[in-house]
């Protein structure tokens, strides 16, 4: 509920938030801990409830962020709140193993239908680094396949080809290596081939020629760091039988997907069984805990001790807490907290696309009513280079007014919905879409 002295929305750039930005600079590299939020207007909140967020200067906001996806209850969910601070009391780290542990695997094993054995961490980056570790010992082979538009973490070997330059001299296979960031090292990534997704052919051109050095192929089996782009029909099954074929390891990133777009993830909607695969976000509702899950017999080589995965964090007290009470939240009232998310997505996506085709703008809504992508196309949209052709900067600007009118999706267009988002929120941010197309025309 806002208080009488609460604003709708605002304009950050003229306001206590910009002046806390410009303090914070001073003191904290570019003002922000995590370079995603450099982007984006510098704004600083002070408290979140439900599905909404209030800023330094009193402005509410209908979150979509939800902390870039975890937040899938809301914020200060009351369930997983009680339970943390009821941990709380008994510790928070004991460098051994506490019951708690148990839970919570049995819990996500029963979640999620490709876990035999699990592993838990902090965040998904490091849990990634893990799965290629693994399935590098268990195949003997040094080369992991990564595609052009994902986003596995930010350690050196894997942070490439998020948003490379479009290849000009048509589609070479694989693509020239491109390093995300200043200061990566240039050989870190020497055993990642990178191929462009929902590509079949691509595929199959690549693991024809080098099968024999292939160890695995890690894929966001939605790509939601590109566009909210779906696999085409038949291209995970593809993946999955060439891998199998092979015995190349097949890695889902489920750190989006896993306990968001269904309880089981994306391996449950598309029927995929990956050999591994990595959660994060949405497992602990906003508190930080990943995992990495998968076939026993590429798990057991953390167990045996050979291949080394560690962390003084792991399993603390209060992650695994927040992961339980979580999964015993999405799980309640036969999984009701998935049926909300759902239908209100569902009329998020489908209220957003009326709305653009009333006032005739190209705008394209795709993903998943629990996570989805909007953007202004310019062409047929399946992959990073054809999506590369849609409109940013007026992608900026629709962002801009809705964010002016009290609506915040993520800074690309993202929009995460959680069970704490109502009918009521769904209504005004269909006005704010209004108002936004309205604006710039
Ligand atoms: C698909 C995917 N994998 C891995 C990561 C890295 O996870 P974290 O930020 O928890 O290190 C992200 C983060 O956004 C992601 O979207």
């Amino acid at each position: 509920m806002k208080r009488p002295d609460q604003k709708t929305g605002g304009n950050p750039a003229a306001s206590e938030s910009r002046q806390y930005h410009e303090l914070a600079k001073a003191r904290i590299a570019g003002g922000v801990n995590s370079n995603v939020r450099l982007s984006g207007a510098p704004m600083c909140f002070v408290s979140g409830k439900g599905s909404h967020l209030t800023d330094v200067d009193g402005n509410v906001y209908i979150d979509y962020a939800l902390g870039m996806g975890p937040t899938i209850l809301g914020h200060a969910p009351a369930a997983v709140i009680a339970e943390v601070s009821r941990t709380l009391a008994l510790g928070q780290l004991f460098a051994g193993q506490h019951t708690l542990e148990l839970e919570v695997a049995n819990e996500f094993c029963a979640c999620i239908r490709s876990a035999e054995l699990v592993r838990f961490g902090l965040s998904g980056s490091e849990m990634v680094q893990a799965a290629i570790r693994v399935a590098r010992a268990f195949t003997g082979r040094p080369e992991v396949i990564k595609f052009e538009g994902h986003y596995h973490g930010w350690f050196d070997n894997i942070l490439i080809n998020l948003n490379p330059p479009v290849a000009a001299g048509g589609n070479p296979i694989p693509r020239p290596r491109h390093l995300q960031s200043g200061g990566q090292s240039p050989h870190a990534s020497d055993d990642i081939a990178v191929l462009p997704w929902n590509d079949v052919g691509a595929i199959d051109q690549y693991i024809g020629a080098n099968a024999s050095r292939i160890a695995a192929i890690i894929t966001e089996p939605i790509m939601f760091n590109t566009g909210g782009i779906l696999p085409k029909p038949g291209y995970l099954e593809h993946l999955r039988q060439v891998t199998s074929k092979h015995n190349i390891v097949l890695i889902f990133d489920e750190v989006i997907t896993g306990f968001r777009v269904a309880l089981g993830g994306a391996q449950e909607i598309y029927n995929i069984q990956p050999d591994l695969s990595v959660f994060a976000k949405a497992f602990g509702a906003g508190f930080p805990v990943a995992a990495l899950a998968g076939r026993r017999a590429i798990m057991e080589m953390f167990a045996s001790g050979g291949v080394n995965h560690s962390g003084t964090y792991n399993a603390n007290l209060v992650s695994l807490s927040a992961a339980l009470a979580s999964l015993r939240e999405l799980t309640a009232n036969d999984q009701a907290a998935f049926k909300r998310i759902n239908s209100t997505g569902k009329a998020l996506m489908d209220g957003i696309a009326a709305a653009g085709r009333k006032y005739g703008a190209e705008l394209q809504v795709s993903g998943m009513p629990a996570a989805f992508h909007t953007c202004f196309p310019r062409g047929p949209i399946h992959d990073y280079a054809t999506y590369t052709t849609a409109d940013q900067k007026k992608l900026g600007r629709f962002l801009t007014a809705l964010l002016e009118s009290g609506v915040r999706p993520t800074s690309r267009g993202t929009w995460f919905v959680s069970a704490a988002h109502t009918d009521e929120d769904v209504a005004s941010t269909l006005n704010a879409v209004e108002r936004a197309l309205q604006r710039i025309g």
